[in-house]
């Protein structure tokens, strides 16, 4: 099995037990205006019509942009389950959503005005030919825009969470496989990527986006990290108690805990059609 086969094999049993954890916690976070990441994402391709979501999970962003009329949508997942509750939501009746990968699109060159990716593009493998797809499906001056992860925010409940999680995975040898490809977490490595797939200069902003809550709900979401998935339930019940109780000094008087995450918002143009790289040569 190649890297990127054992990557999605891991992505699929993962989501097949979770499919919407990320819509979950990432739903109800907020940036400094009030707009959460996947509302940042949509206002930037305001104006383009037809929408290419990239590893749409639930369908949560597509239902987002649905909101706006006039729109043709569509989405490409790994996983069956996100895409079986993507399909359950009524704004995306028309959207054309298939089970499949990014590296593999099942769309014509040409077909699309902009492709977004919310917390997904930096967890694909073969991420050159990803870039070669985008570059091959949308219609030159199209736009990619694409929220990936960041790091935690300085002294809140997920840099906590994060160091309490370190500390465990030295006791436990389980690991899962690494995924996607780092440069995609950084501006120049992204540029470095999209770059020979025909994509000017890459725009970089880092957005502080809260997801706290309660302190259940924030339980739930940074529980909902892939690296909790090989941990033995005692585990994971002990690394609960000990994030419950290293956090309490952090709720406020209304109950709720900050969580702060930093996204990275990137947008690159198409700026030259690309040659179909992805089919083999005649
Ligand atoms: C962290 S989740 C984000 C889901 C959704 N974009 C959201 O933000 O709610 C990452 C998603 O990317 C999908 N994914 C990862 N690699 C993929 C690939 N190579 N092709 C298609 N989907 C992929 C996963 O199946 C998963 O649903």
């Amino acid at each position: 099995m190649t890297n990127s086969a054992v990557q999605e094999e891991f992505l699929r049993s993962f989501h097949a037990v979770r499919p919407a954890v990320t819509a979950e916690a990432f739903g109800r976070g907020r940036g400094p205006d009030g707009r959460s990441s996947y509302e940042l994402v949509r206002d930037r391709v305001a104006g383009h019509r037809r929408v290419l979501d990239l590893g749409c999970g639930d369908g949560l962003l597509l239902d987002l942009l649905a909101r706006g009329g006039g729109r043709e949508l569509a989405g490409v997942d790994l996983s069956p389950q996100s895409l079986a509750l993507a399909r359950r939501r009524p704004a995306l009746r028309a959207a054309r959503l298939h089970t499949g990968r990014a590296q593999e699109l099942p769309f014509p060159e040409g077909s699309f005005d902009a492709c977004v990716s919310h917390l997904a593009l930096m967890l694909m493998g073969d991420i050159e030919q990803v870039a070669a797809e985008v570059a091959r499906v949308l219609v030159p001056g199209g736009v990619l825009v694409c929220a990936v992860g960041g790091g935690a925010v300085g002294g809140e409940a997920y840099e906590r969470f994060v160091r309490l999680l370190r500390r465990a995975g030295e006791h436990s040898p389980a690991r899962i496989p690494a995924l996607g490809d780092p440069r995609v977490r950084g501006r120049e490595g992204l540029q470095e990527v999209l770059r020979p797939a025909g994509f000017g200069d890459v725009e970089w902003e880092i957005v502080p986006i809260d997801i706290g809550g309660t302190l259940e709900q924030v339980w739930e979401s940074v529980s909902g990290l892939y690296d909790l998935a090989p941990m033995e339930e005692r585990a994971v019940v002990r690394l609960r108690e000990d994030f419950l109780a290293d956090v309490a000094d952090l709720i406020t008087p209304e109950g709720t805990v900050p969580c702060g995450f930093t996204v990275h918002l990137a947008s690159a143009g198409l700026t030259r059609p690309l040659r179909r790289t992805s089919l083999p040569p005649r």
